[in-house]
């Protein structure tokens, strides 16, 4: 548990900018930032981050809040351990009150998951410089691929002890749960079955668990989630021979899951919003090399195929990548299937290849850094360029060979949902391929309409399999919210509680009597006059989460005579009211161009009074509407003639004061 005071030490030192940006390549506009949305695809930036108000606000997809919230939703954490991130990354110490038995057994089973495997990642290491197999077997090993000792620490390598239970026996003894070994994969559980044919007697114990560490004689490298936290490993054997496998690498797990998460990202997220350029490539060891190297803008999928999972995690920083995977049959074909799953998310893809017989590993090692990264600069092909070459490899003069390629290439350039970006390309492609430019259109057009009918003639296993389905929805189109006005008075509640946050605390001057009945001029604060004027015809809101803030304000004006400021509406506990607040401090008023943001609120200051009573009357106006709905139904079901009678007498005066307020709104909205 979190003391209360860390929590407000936590908030009131981090800056949302700076916790969006670790995540996010932001761009100046006016006084907020502006990026690609982490929570949705796009292209086109719709993610607002307000330093000024510290919250950030996506107008495509409708996310908002908080730099918790933020934390929170991208890292998916809970409330705590979203606390705990921000205050490792601002240097807050906090003090955890002491856990009863009870409640530490309630702690997440995630948290347990990241805390056995940080556990096991020091085990790993402390085995790497403190045991004698480490050392000789373990960092001889590093030391001879070259590794620099700094590389090895970044990177937290390590080393399990060739013995197979090794480091499950020692989380035991230190007091780890088997239970959370299992979970997070470290340790492997094995039952003895009963023997074949034996029926399993009732009396019979149930067959004995044995465990072993999946981990054993290898060197280790941690895998981290964005934040830094290790939530998996892979496990390199130093044997040569063909049966082991040479790489182990932890099963999936509620902390890991493997199509998100991209080997590096930790260490390399920095240096991939600077260059605004991501190398992807194959293997661990690649990505540590290049760091060594001075390349750290770098990523390996690791083991598995890329997903689209793990290229929203790239476009979070960046929409240039270059691949560089190694040059036999495997990695050319997972080159061509990434290329194609890449250029579907409107990535600018290129491929690199190192001369004959190097990966990243072996050519960082041969030359600068400095001529290193010109080559990865310079030597980068377009997709169609490396697709043309590898497709038509020893059979230039193959006319048949070469029409495949081209209708491949063309198929990759099909997959482009940006329509500039596939003229580009298939100019490139007429000049590389030597084909008319006319015949390279027709071809992709015929690809694009053919795809199109099977997505909306329903050939869905089809769409699907080939995961067209986003390939034909053009930029998103940001629409503001259609607000229910059929049958309440939503928007005006919202409209007035939008007020009430934004200006709540500035001074109005309303027309008044002084003891003496005298005209005068009081002055009054804005939520003051609201709250006098919502009593005045006992309102009442029926949006429950307008009416628990509007309440907060009578509480706090009634009790204390002070009024809630924007921040505490902003990290309220509730979160519905968390998530009002923010959107109401980005209101729709500037969706288009949220960068007149400020001159917005200097032109609603200058007419706030008018924006107020303006509001008011609205309110009041379409309250007495539904009043009349209401009263006409009534009225309509041939009611008992006295109730009859009330009833067309109340109609009268509600419509005369309907008459009255949408005069005293016509005059406020035309002067
Ligand atoms: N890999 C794997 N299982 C294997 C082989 C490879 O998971 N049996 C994954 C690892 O993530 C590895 C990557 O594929 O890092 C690339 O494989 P490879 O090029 O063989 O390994 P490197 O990491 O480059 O190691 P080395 O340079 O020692 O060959
Ligand atoms: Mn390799």
């Amino acid at each position: 548990m979190i003391k209360k005071e860390d929590i407000d030490k936590i908030f009131d030192a981090v800056r949302i900018e700076e916790v969006v940006a670790d995540h996010v390549s932001l761009k100046k506009r006016g006084v907020n930032l502006i990026g690609c949305c982490p929570f949705h695809n796009e292209k086109t930036p719709s993610f607002y981050v307000s330093p000024v108000k510290g919250i950030y606000k996506c107008f495509g997809c409708g996310k908002g809040g908080h730099a918790v919230n933020f934390i929170m939703e991208l890292e998916k954490l809970s409330y705590p351990e979203a606390l705990r991130a921000l205050a490792k990354k601002y240097n807050i110490e906090i003090v955890e009150k002491e856990l009863t038995p009870e409640e530490s057994q309630f702690q997440s089973a995630k948290e347990s998951l990241f805390v056995v495997s940080s556990f096991a990642q020091k085990h790993f290491s402390e085995n790497l410089y403190n045991t004698d197999e480490g050392k000789s077997v373990g960092l001889g090993y590093f030391k001879e691929r070259g590794l620099r000792e700094d590389i090895i620490q970044r990177f937290q390598l390590g080393y399990s002890i060739n013995h197979r239970t090794a480091f499950t026996d020692i989380a035991i003894a230190t007091g780890y749960k088997i239970e959370y070994l299992v979970k997070s994969g470290l340790t492997i559980e094995y039952r003895n079955e009963p023997e074949p044919g034996t029926a399993q007697n009732a009396n019979m114990a149930p067959p004995e668990a044995r465990y072993v560490d999946r981990f054993w004689g290898r060197v280790m490298f941690p895998i981290h989630n964005k934040s830094g936290r290790v939530i998996a490993f892979g496990g390199r054997t130093l044997r040569t021979d063909k049966k082991t496998s040479k790489y182990v690498n932890s099963p999936e797990t509620e902390i890991y899951h493997k199509s998100d998460v991209l080997y590096g990202l930790y260490q390399s997220k920095a240096a991939i919003a600077k260059e605004k350029f991501c190398f992807l490539v194959e293997g661990y060891l690649d990505v540590i090399s290049l760091h060594q190297a001075g390349v750290e803008n770098v990523v390996a999928s690791s083991g598995t195929a890329l997903t689209a999972g793990h290229i929203k995690e790239i476009q979070r920083l960046t929409n240039d990548i270059t691949i560089s995977f190694d040059g036999d049959k495997a990695g050319i074909d997972a080159t061509i299937k990434s290329i194609d799953l890449l250029l579907e998310e409107g990535m600018n893809v290129k491929v690199l290849l190192f001369p004959d017989g190097d990966d990243p590993d072996s050519y960082s090692k041969k030359v600068s850094t400095e001529e290193l990264k010109t080559f990865i600069k310079d030597k980068a092909q377009t997709f169609i360029a490396y697709k043309a070459e590898i497709l038509t490899k020893d059979s230039q003069h193959d006319p048949l060979k070469k029409a495949e390629a081209i209708v491949s290439i063309v198929k990759s350039i099909a997959l482009i949902p940006d329509a500039i970006y596939r003229s580009v390309y298939i100019r490139e492609c007429s000049r590389i391929m030597e084909v008319d430019e006319q015949i390279l259109l027709s071809e992709l057009n015929k690809i694009r309409s053919k795809r199109f009918n099977e997505k909306n003639t329903g050939n869905p296993s089809q769409a699907k399999e080939n995961n067209y389905q986003t390939n034909y929805t053009e930029e998103p189109v940001i629409e503001p919210k259609k607000e229910n006005i059929a049958a309440d008075a939503e928007y005006q509640e919202r409209d007035i509680i939008r007020i009430m946050i934004n200006y709540g605390d500035r001074i109005v001057k309303v027309p008044g009597e002084d003891e003496e009945g005298n005209a005068t001029e009081a002055e009054l604060t804005v939520a003051e006059l609201i709250i006098h004027e919502i009593r005045h015809d006992n309102i009442v809101l029926e949006n429950l989460v307008y009416n628990s803030v509007l309440n907060e304000f009578i509480q706090s004006l009634d009790t204390y005579q002070v009024i809630p400021n924007q921040k505490h509406f902003i990290n309220h506990e509730n979160v519905a009211i968390c998530s009002l607040t923010v959107d109401l401090l980005s209101s729709p008023y500037h969706l288009s161009n949220w960068e007149q943001h400020d001159i917005f609120i200097t032109f609603e200051e200058d007419v706030l009074k008018k924006s107020i009573y303006n509001a008011i009357y609205a309110l009041k106006a379409r309250k007495l509407e539904i009043m009349i709905q209401d009263n006409q139904k009534r009225l309509r079901e041939n009611p008992p003639e006295e109730e009859m009678l009330t009833l067309m007498q109340t109609q009268q005066q509600l419509l005369e004061a309907k008459k009255i307020f949408n005069a005293l709104l016509g005059r406020i909205v035309v002067k």
